[in-house]
């Protein structure tokens, strides 16, 4: 016989001597099972808590008073969402007398005022996370193929505050119609290319260069779009392509000479309409366009 038997047990044996014994709960456990059964009680009262039919139980805590996207005042019970809101709504408060003084600030002063400055930096991160960086990258880099660089100083439609304004207010959309509206043939194309290729010396052929320079400011009608200097015309978007920056040629991921010059006898061929800028003026105030203006101008870089 085991001295289980000596115990208070429920009488129950297993293998031969294991016991159930019948000893009370300890208090402290006891008391800490009857809080939570208090605790749970008065957040059913304070809190919405209980399924009632379609509707549930609104608890009787506080009432939150917020505005809606849409402007309008609304008072409801307690709730994750409508709490959010209040805070958003006194975030947005807290930020309003900045982005006045913005709005009331010419650009160059801004950007001398350290204190606008710090505002500007850390409000224009967030609507730049939020707004751009699915195109332009979080860092402003951008990316071949899909959005232009807003870090380093070449600026295809102009780096000014007000020319940046006008860009991000009413949107870009930079078109070049397939061998930029000319009959050329595709041999002139290569020419063309080979052409383009020399102003930012990149590998080419001379000679074919030196053709595609006459179809450059001839027949191709390119210098019409690009200017005789290929420097690109801002009022048009028209690419610099005398600099090494690509937006859309894939000339740097190109091994060799071979697959640069199809790379950018593509784009003449097909011509490009894919780079679209939206505009964000119906979507962002213009005080949050400002901000994003100097955002880009000073924080970014490259603003001229
Ligand atoms: C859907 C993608 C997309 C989004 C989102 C976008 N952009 Fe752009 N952005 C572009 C493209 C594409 C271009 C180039 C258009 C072209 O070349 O025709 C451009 C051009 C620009 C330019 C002109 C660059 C230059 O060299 O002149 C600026 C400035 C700019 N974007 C700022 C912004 C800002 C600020 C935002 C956020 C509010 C933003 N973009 C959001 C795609 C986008
Ligand atoms: C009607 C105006 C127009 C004409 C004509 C034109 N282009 Fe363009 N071209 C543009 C515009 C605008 C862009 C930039 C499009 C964008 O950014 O969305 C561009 C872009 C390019 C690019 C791409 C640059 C890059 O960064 O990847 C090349 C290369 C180019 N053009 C070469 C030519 C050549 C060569 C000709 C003559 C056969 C020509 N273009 C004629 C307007 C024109």
């Amino acid at each position: 016989m085991s001295d289980n038997a000596s115990k208070n047990t429920t009488g129950h044996v297993w293998d031969e001597d294991l016991a159930e014994l019948t000893n009370p709960l300890p208090n402290w456990w006891l008391w800490a099972f009857y809080i939570t059964i208090i605790f749970s009680v008065v957040y059913w009262i304070i809190y919405p808590a209980w399924p009632m039919g379609k509707s549930f139980t609104k608890g009787m805590g506080n009432t939150i008073t917020y505005v809606n996207n849409k402007g309008e005042t609304k008072t409801t019970h307690w709730n994750m969402r409508a709490k959010l809101m209040k805070e958003t709504n006194e975030a947005v408060a807290a930020q309003k007398p900045w982005f006045d003084k913005v709005a009331a600030t010419p650009f160059e002063e801004i950007s001398k005022n350290a204190e606008l400055m710090q505002f500007v930096q850390s409000a224009g991160k967030t609507l730049f996370s939020e707004n751009c960086a699915a195109c332009h990258m979080a860092g402003g880099q951008g990316k071949l193929g899909l959005a232009p660089n807003l870090v380093d100083d070449s600026w295809i439609f102009g780096g000014t505050y007000e020319k940046i304004q006008e860009t991000i207010t009413i949107g870009r959309h930079g078109i070049m119609p397939p061998k930029g509206g000319s009959q050329i043939n595709d041999e002139q194309i290569a020419q063309v290319a080979n052409y383009v290729l020399s102003l930012s010396g990149e590998p080419h052929d001379a000679e074919a260069a030196k053709a595609g320079d006459a179809i450059f400011h001839g027949e191709g009608m390119c210098a019409a779009c690009h200017g005789p200097d290929a420097k690109g015309i801002p009022e048009m978007g028209s690419a610099n392509l005398t600099d090494k920056i690509w937006l859309w040629a894939d000339v740097p991921g190109a091994p060799d000479q071979v697959a640069k010059v199809k790379a950018v006898s593509e784009v003449i061929t097909n011509g490009l309409s894919r780079g679209k800028m939206p505009a964000w003026g119906g979507r962002l105030s213009p005080e949050q366009i400002k901000v994003l203006t100097v955002y880009v101008h000073d924080t970014l870089g490259g603003g001229k």
